[in-house]
């Protein structure tokens, strides 16, 4: 494991990049005020663009850090920012999902680390999110050196699930996560292997 933090990527469409604090208008008018958008996330819509603001001066100190992943998902054609992709150690650290994956025989040395996403309603069903996943997922094994990753989503949002499966992530477990107001939510969890992203990147090949 060799963490290197957000650097700059790019796909066929998109630049993947920094949020900056001057990126604030875009996050709260594309997605982050829209309770469309959060309903399945576990943090509530923003009320204010001030607090968008507050939130990317807060991010633009984590950025120093070695194992702070967060990038802005830009349109190359437009410039538009139009959502987020990142890494953390968030929603699978819950304790009875570090049982879960211990029980499976996961490494659990480095964490248990998970990918999050949200793009802008205008911008659903034309495949960004997945070519940003798919980015992200070969930088995390290939420039971090990463071994695992998991990822979860409420059962009644397949769409996330749908990216997942399209990026190489295989079904796993079912499990109960919570919002940050302690919201149960029922969740389907899935898991990326080294192996299984060389398989899929293999596959992508033939
Ligand atoms: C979930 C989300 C990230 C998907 O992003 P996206 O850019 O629209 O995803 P893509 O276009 O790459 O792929 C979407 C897939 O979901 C499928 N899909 C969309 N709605 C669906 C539904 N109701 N049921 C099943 N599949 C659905 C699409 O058909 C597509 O699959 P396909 O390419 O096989 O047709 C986006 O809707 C979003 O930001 N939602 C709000 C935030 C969120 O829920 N984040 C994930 C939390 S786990």
């Amino acid at each position: 494991m060799h963490h290197v933090g957000t650097q700059k990527l790019e796909t066929p469409r998109l630049v993947l990049r920094r949020l900056l604090p001057e990126d604030a208008p875009a996050m709260y008018r594309n997605w982050a005020s829209n309770p469309a958008v959060t309903r399945w996330l576990r943090w509530e819509p923003h009320k204010s663009l001030a607090e968008t603001c507050a939130l990317l001066t807060a991010w633009s100190v984590l950025y120093q850090n070695p194992d702070y992943y967060q990038w802005a998902i830009e349109v190359k054609a437009t410039g538009e920012v139009i959502g987020a992709i990142s890494l953390t150690v968030s929603c699978c650290a819950e304790p009875e999902a570090a049982k879960a994956w211990e029980a499976r025989g996961a490494d659990l040395s480095q964490g248990i680390w998970e990918p999050g996403y949200c793009i802008g309603q205008p911008w659903w069903n034309q495949g960004y999110t997945t070519e940003a996943l798919q980015a992200v997922t070969d930088y995390w094994f290939v420039r971090a050196e990463g071994c695992w990753l998991a990822c979860c989503h409420a059962v009644e949002n397949p769409a996330s699930g749908a990216v997942m499966r399209h990026a190489g992530f295989v079904y796993d477990h079912d499990a109960v996560y919570h919002r940050f107001d302690g919201t149960p939510v029922d969740c389907h969890v899935y898991r990326l292997t080294r192996a299984e992203w060389t398989a899929h990147k293999r596959k992508e090949l033939l």
